[in-house]
């Protein structure tokens, strides 16, 4: 091809230079308002699965202890925050997503002993730590609900939500979790009905109780006056229901969000809640789920609304996914969702996390092949634009998907149930069984690979969810003694976003956004410029740039080698690219 600017990349090499070729940090954020910089806008989150992480006591199931021992492997991450699945008492009918006790920690897990000695850990190294708190709904064994469930005239009865069974059937709701897909569950004992809307030991706390709000607001300053640092608030866009029931309409199931979404008196809690608690302390709010559409999302994360500080959209991973996804309609999401919050609001960026396939198998390659440099294609991309990242355990190394192939190996609630609702409903099994197979939410649950011993060095006992049979070529201890591999790849993206604000902050415009298989776009913030450039295909290609300014300096490259000249570039497959431009 014609100039060669240059032909060089060994990473670490190109990392080093950035350091040079870029505008401290400082720097580059006089460009910046003040105010409008935020410490959890700048944050890297490391979200852990603590069921899967470490074991430390040999019963099969990752524990607090276990993440203590790994907290230097934390933070050689470069991570400055850890999101933790919930650790609360739980029944597990949802892997702690069913809390029994928000203020005691899961004895499977450990102690509160074990508790105060991880967040010190953590606060040690620089890291802070966000609590998942699940209160859409609580475990149908919480104290609340067995009080609620005893007697009508109960003074939990309203923490709920229940039909008496003398108004006839209840008016349907669908549950996403239930094997009948019915959000109602009739109880004798009362003779009334209550609602959930994930699995039948999920009840719904009734929001519109006061009672309800201020218990969980008591238990959010509980923990927040122990010193975590931010909560997730799980499923909580469906807290406020309409209690008249409407009837919606025939196959609502399938865009429910739309109807349970942001209900009235949603953002009211939130605002109480944001008064209660998140105002009094230096703590971020992300929700899960950024509602109906932009407006729910603006009215969710603006400043001004004081409500939350991000959401989660779920656009992104909703995209169809099945055999492949499309490239432009990635593209489209995503920079839409970039470009409505570029200057009101702020949002999270994701590529998977327990709810879904491992991150290389589902938007990746996951083939002996292309495993490795598509995983950091991925890392790239999520640790280039705009929002704040969550990084998925496991994603740092190019964890792939399981391959179970019975019913009886999965242990997740949600593929159990909708297992025996697909056999009832007579669906196509081989079809259901092949689908469940690549998005199953197991997939992202199976144990950390930590080395080539027995069991990953996850566990010397029986882990809870097999380990995927790769272990022995894909583990931390191998990827650590190798300066490119994709947990390397990883670490120098998470140095280059903290020393590089434009990063975090900068605008971002789409390059070639026609081109079929390359994602390109650039950040800029005052006169610093980086040009990003994924190639996310098998095949290598060529093609013009036609770019205002010059890339000048390669600051990471998961090649050695990058062809570019003044005109075109060539990209290899799965070749991810930063340069900084001129
Ligand atoms: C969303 C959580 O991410 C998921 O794991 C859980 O099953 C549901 N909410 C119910 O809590």
């Amino acid at each position: 091809m014609g100039q060669t600017w240059f032909k060089y990349g060994v990473c670490i090499l190109a990392v080093l230079l950035v350091v040079s070729a870029c505008k401290d940090s400082s720097k580059q954020k006089e460009a910046m308002p003040a105010q409008d910089q935020k410490w959890w806008k700048e944050a890297i989150v490391y979200q852990i699965y603590p069921r899967s992480f470490k074991d430390s006591d040999g019963d099969g199931v990752g524990d607090l202890q276990g993440i203590i021992q790994k907290l230097d492997y934390v933070q050689s991450l470069g991570v400055t925050a850890v999101w933790l699945n919930p650790i609360y008492t739980s029944p597990n009918a949802d892997n702690g997503y069913d809390v029994s006790d928000y203020r005691n920690i899961m004895e499977e897990f450990g102690t509160m002993e074990d508790f105060d000695q991880m967040m010190d850990g953590m606060h040690q190294r620089g890291i802070k730590l966000v609590m998942d708190i699940v209160v859409n709904h609580s475990s149908n064994e919480h104290e609340w609900f067995k009080q609620s469930r005893s007697s009508r005239d109960n003074p939990y009865r309203d923490y709920y939500h229940w039909w008496p069974a003398e108004k006839g059937n209840p008016p349907y709701r669908y549950s996403l979790f239930d094997a009948k897909g019915d959000a109602w569950q009739y109880d004798s004992l009362t003779n009334a009905y209550y609602l959930h809307y994930f699995a039948k030991q999920q009840p719904d706390l009734n929001w519109s109780n006061p009672k309800v709000r201020q218990e969980v607001y008591d238990i959010m300053k509980f923990w927040a006056d122990k010193g975590v640092d931010g909560f997730r608030l799980d499923a909580f866009q469906f807290a406020a229901k309409d209690t008249t029931y409407p009837k919606f309409p025939d196959g609502f199931e399938k865009d429910f969000i739309q109807y349970y979404a942001m209900q009235d008196g949603l953002h009211e809690y939130l605002k109480e809640m944001n008064q209660a608690v998140f105002s009094k302390y230096d703590v971020m709010s992300v929700s899960e789920g950024a509602g109906r559409n932009f407006e729910d999302a603006h009215e969710l994360v603006d400043q001004d609304r004081n409500e939350l500080n991000m959401a989660y959209a779920f656009e992104g991973v909703d995209i169809p996914k099945y055999k492949g996804y499309d490239l432009a309609t990635m593209k489209e999401v995503f920079t839409k969702w970039d470009q409505e919050f570029a200057h009101d609001g702020w949002l999270s960026i994701f590529l998977a996390n327990h709810d879904q396939a491992r991150m290389v198998s589902r938007w990746g390659n996951d083939s002996e092949a292309y495993r490795d440099v598509s995983a950091k294609l991925l890392n790239t991309f999520l640790l280039s634009m705009r929002g704040t990242p969550y990084c998925y355990y496991g994603d740092e190394l190019g964890m792939t998907n399981i391959d179970f192939d019975s019913i009886s190996q999965y242990q997740d609630i949600a593929a159990i149930n909708g297992y025996q609702k697909a056999l009832d409903e007579g669906e196509d099994m081989e079809l259901f069984m092949e689908l469940l197979n690549f998005s199953s939410r197991d997939n992202g649950r199976t144990p950390m690979q930590w080395d080539a011993t027995k069991n990953a060095g996850f566990s010397e006992g029986d882990p809870w969810l097999p380990v995927n049979e790769n272990y022995m070529e894909l583990n931390v201890e191998k990827e650590n003694s190798n300066e490119n591999s994709v947990l390397n790849h990883f670490r120098k993206m998470t140095i280059l976003r903290k020393e590089n604000p434009v990063l975090v902050y900068g605008d971002y415009q789409l390059v070639v956004p026609e081109h079929p298989t390359v994602y390109a776009y650039t950040r800029t913030l005052g006169d610093e410029k980086m040009l990003v450039l994924l190639n996310f295909s098998e095949e290598d290609t060529t093609f013009d740039l036609n770019l205002d300014g010059n890339p000048s300096t390669v600051v990471i490259n998961n090649y050695t080698d990058l062809d570019i000249t003044d005109k075109t570039v060539r990209l290899l497959p799965y070749q991810a690219v930063i340069l900084k431009m001129d």
